[in-house]
């Protein structure tokens, strides 16, 4: 395993007892859309090595790599067909090991995507349950169940699935006639194609205990694991309580409290953490952790719970992703992560992005993002009012500045940096999310956020994000690419002062001056009914959310000693106390 070198990102003036992953900055890397080296359309590992230049040049400690293990990409690699090796599009496991080398290189770590909850239809057990009886042990591995009624023409119970529809598939035959039950059904939280791992079963404990092996003995420092809300299912798979009309399709499986956070997760949860800390205990020289992925957004005692010390070393926290561009609502979204870190010791993972959210320039940008009413639980179902993407980018730099600030650790969701807006042209015909093709269109989907990096201005190389084949040409990149991609490239945006690229990588070095020293707390300050104000040790970090500049009082006594350091449109920054429109302003003595 080779040192980092003196170019490495592994330079923080830490405190020596806080691990790194505590307040680590992370880019999230969606394999897919990131960069594609062989010219086929598609992200692969060798084009994320290309490009590592890049993510090092943000300051970034880690990388969380979206799955790219083998996957039929029903849903784009969260369909896990083996959970050893790699997608074939993307490369081979030597091409993850010079990965990971390069990144360490670099001080980069590389955390993985670990997925319970669900497997592919084409992994091995699912293959084998098809092809074995109804009450095989090959079944017992998942949650195979006949259906209701004589014939077992119904589904065993009233689920439904996160992505629309039952949540149950019928098998067409069974191996043997079942009683005259026919085919039995399997669960599927998601889509059809991600079959429910039952977590009961010493099999399904025994493959996540190889898995964590495999992948830290490859030099991988740890996960984000996903779907943690619906791994648990209650034991009696029991009907959920009806609900009314108007609950949204995508809404109705995050209501059925007998398959979303249930105490039965917390006994997997116990087991991936002990099988972590003992690795590190007989590997010393590692921080290994694990970052669940749930939407436990104003529910603290859920974060809490996920986050004893004998479960998740940290959660998401997707409070600020969520919120409204108002100052109430970005204080309560702020605070409540902060004050379980207050009682617990456990700082959130904050992130304003990822691969199943409109982007944020978009959102922000809506002509309702102020009203707190926008505020929403639900990921998908957003508000559908016009957008200013010009007012979007400069709300989201804002609030990207404040973020930057937080204790607690980033995760940053690749294009973010270039002030990335949605994608909402995308032909029917070319959309991939299974959400889509479940909801019979009347959800778009995801799409709209993974379409790939632009890099340059060149639309023959779909702006970078392709290297051409032997011959000089591409393959159409997987999800098309809008045409003012070129423009939003890296290398054009590169040429920009002030650009939102140049102000991540200031933040990214700001934050490592002015932050990472600082203790792991925060209170928010009054110094002004318009703006939100926090304090972190000696740095103070002042929003303005409001459509008007607001004229701070310098003689406040929490502004007495600062200057500012870092502005979120530098442009405007100066020393007379003034937070422009929808800005933010760092000061520091
Ligand atoms: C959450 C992931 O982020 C999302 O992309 C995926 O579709 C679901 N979990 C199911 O694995």
């Amino acid at each position: 395993m080779s040192e980092p070198s003196a170019t490495s990102n592994d330079h923080r003036t830490r405190p020596s007892a806080r691990p790194w992953w505590k307040d680590a900055l992370v880019y999230q890397v969606y394999v897919r859309s990131f960069a594609d080296s062989n010219g086929d359309g598609v992200g692969d590992l060798a084009g994320i090595r290309s490009r590592l230049d890049h993510i090092a040049s943000l300051g970034v400690e880690a990388i969380w790599l979206n799955p790219c293990y083998p996957s039929p990409q029903h849903d784009h690699g969260y369909d896990v067909a083996n959970y050893f090796d790699i997608h074939d599009e993307y490369g081979t496991l030597d091409d993850f090991d010079a990965l990971l080398a390069d990144a360490r290189d670099l001080g980069i770590k590389i955390l993985m995507d670990l997925v319970p909850s669900h497997c592919s239809i084409e992994h091995r057990w699912f293959i084998a349950a098809l092809a074995s009886d109804p009450n095989s042990p090959e079944r017992a591995r998942f949650y195979f169940r006949d259906g209701k009624g004589d014939a077992g023409n119904e589904p065993p119970n009233n689920w439904q699935s996160a992505f629309g529809g039952p949540a149950w598939t019928r098998l067409d035959t069974d191996p043997t006639a079942n009683n005259g039950k026919g085919g039995q059904w399997y669960l599927h939280t998601f889509a059809r194609e991600q079959p429910d791992l039952d977590h009961t079963h010493a099999d399904v404990n025994q493959l996540f205990d190889e898995i964590f092996k495999f992948w830290f003995d490859r030099g991988v420092e740890g996960f984000r694991v996903d779907a943690v809300a619906g791994t648990g299912k209650h034991p009696d798979l029991p009907d959920q309580p009806p609900v009314g009309p108007e609950v949204g399709v995508l809404d109705i499986t995050w209501m059925n409290e007998y398959t979303v956070f249930r105490p039965e997760g917390h006994d997997v949860w116990r087991r991936f953490r002990t099988t972590i800390d003992n690795y590190e205990s007989s590997h010393p020289d590692r921080e290994l952790m694990m970052v669940a992925e749930a939407y436990a957004v104003r529910r603290p005692e859920l974060v809490k719970a996920f986050t004893e010390p004998d479960q998740f070393h940290q959660m998401f926290s997707f409070d600020l992703m969520l919120t409204p561009w108002e100052k109430h609502s970005i204080e309560r979204a702020m605070l409540d992560p902060i004050a379980i870190l207050a009682e617990t010791g456990v700082p959130p993972a904050w992130t304003l992005n990822n691969h199943d959210i409109q982007r944020i320039v978009t959102r922000l940008g809506r002509a309702d993002a102020h009203l707190p009413e926008v505020w929403t639980n639900n990921n998908l179902a957003l508000s559908r009012a016009d957008v200013d993407l010009a007012l979007g980018e400069r709300r989201a730099r804002a609030m990207t500045a404040l973020i930057f600030a937080l204790p607690g650790s980033l995760y940053l969701y690749q294009g973010e940096e270039l002030g990335l807006p949605e994608v909402f042209d995308i032909p029917a015909n070319r959309r991939e999310d299974p959400v889509f093709e479940r909801t019979g269109g009347a959800e778009i989907g995801r799409d709209g956020c993974r379409v790939p990096m632009p890099w340059t201005n060149d639309a023959s190389s779909s702006y970078g994000f392709s290297t051409p084949r032997a011959d000089g040409t591409v393959g159409e990149p997987w999800l098309p690419q809008p045409a003012e991609w070129g423009e939003r490239s890296v290398s054009e945006i590169d040429d920009i002062e002030n650009s939102t690229l140049h102000m991540y990588r200031s933040l990214g070095e700001v934050r490592d001056e002015f932050a990472v020293s600082q203790p792991l707390e925060a209170q928010t300050i009054d110094i002004g009914p318009e703006v939100v104000a926090v304090r972190r040790g000696e740095l103070v970090v002042v929003v303005n959310p409001t459509d008007q500049p607001v004229q701070l009082d310098l003689d406040h006594p929490e502004m007495a000693i600062t200057q500012p350091v870092f502005a979120s449109e530098p442009a405007e920054m100066h020393t007379t106390g003034v937070i422009p429109a929808n800005s933010t302003i760092w000061f520091s003595s």
